[in-house]
């Protein structure tokens, strides 16, 4: 096996503390998504959209990496193959916990200047008036992908999907697109696929295998498995 490409989602940072979007309280019941994830939103309200990012990174810096996130920066160590990593998650926890990762979704360790397309490091807390430091402009905003907007590196991660082997969806709940749909590239590609979440996710018919449960017992065991291959 040459190329295993895993997405990963919120709840692989659940056990971590972070909220998921979707679960029961998780950040969609408790913010509406179209005032702080959407560009409309910003434009309307950018300092409730500042206090939401400010929120989200202060408890990312206070939470840390757990055994999911340890386990899948150890594949990418030990296995003889490549392991792509992309995440919707735009917390640290994957870095922190070691991997090389690909934020699909952007990240709040980024700021991004809406004026003039700068980016810099985000500092723990932002404002609408911060003048970007290229420009100088007063249009900070969290380099964050919002809905409507154009995920990164998509280019990069097709190709990935294209040659891999094995594709892994982990506490994602395949709701949204264009991440949702990965595991029919690589169906297409004649990948081997397997899901690894704490409940059957919207797209799980498409996986080959599933794996339920705690992210910080199925990760490890996985991973555990792959290395004995
Ligand atoms: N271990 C494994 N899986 C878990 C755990 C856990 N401890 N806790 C929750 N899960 C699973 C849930 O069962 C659910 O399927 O994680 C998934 C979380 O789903 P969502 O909250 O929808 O999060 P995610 O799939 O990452 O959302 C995708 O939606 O709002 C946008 O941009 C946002 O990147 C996000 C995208």
């Amino acid at each position: 096996m040459d190329k295993i490409v895993i997405l990963t989602g919120a709840g692989i940072s659940a056990e971590s503390g972070l909220g998921t979007f979707r679960d029961e309280n998780g950040l969609w019941a408790q913010h509406r998504i179209e005032d702080v994830a959407t560009p409309e939103g910003f434009d309307a309200n950018p300092k409730l959209v500042h206090d939401f990012y400010n929120m989200r990174r202060a408890e990312s810096e206070k939470a840390s990496p757990n055994a999911a996130h340890t386990a899948l920066a150890e594949l990418q160590k030990s296995f003889a193959g490549e392991v792509i990593l992309v995440t919707q998650n735009v917390d640290d926890l994957h870095e922190r916990g070691g991997a090389e990762t690909m934020h699909m979704h952007g990240s709040l360790a980024g700021s991004l200047c809406a004026a003039c397309g700068h980016r810099w490091p985000s500092p723990l807390e932002t404002r609408p008036e911060d003048p970007c430091p290229n420009c100088a402009r007063p249009a900070t905003r969290p380099d964050i992908v919002w809905f409507g907007e154009m995920p990164y590196q998509m280019d990069e991660i097709y190709a990935h999907l294209g040659e891999c082997d094995l594709f892994a969806a982990i506490g994602t709940s395949g709701e949204v697109y264009p991440a949702a749909g990965f595991v029919q590239h690589a169906n297409a590609s004649g990948a081997d696929t397997i899901e690894l979440n704490l409940a059957p996710s919207s797209t799980v018919s498409h996986f080959a295998q599933t794996r339920f449960g705690p992210a910080t017992q199925t990760v490890p065991a996985w991973v555990k498995e792959l290395s004995g291959k």
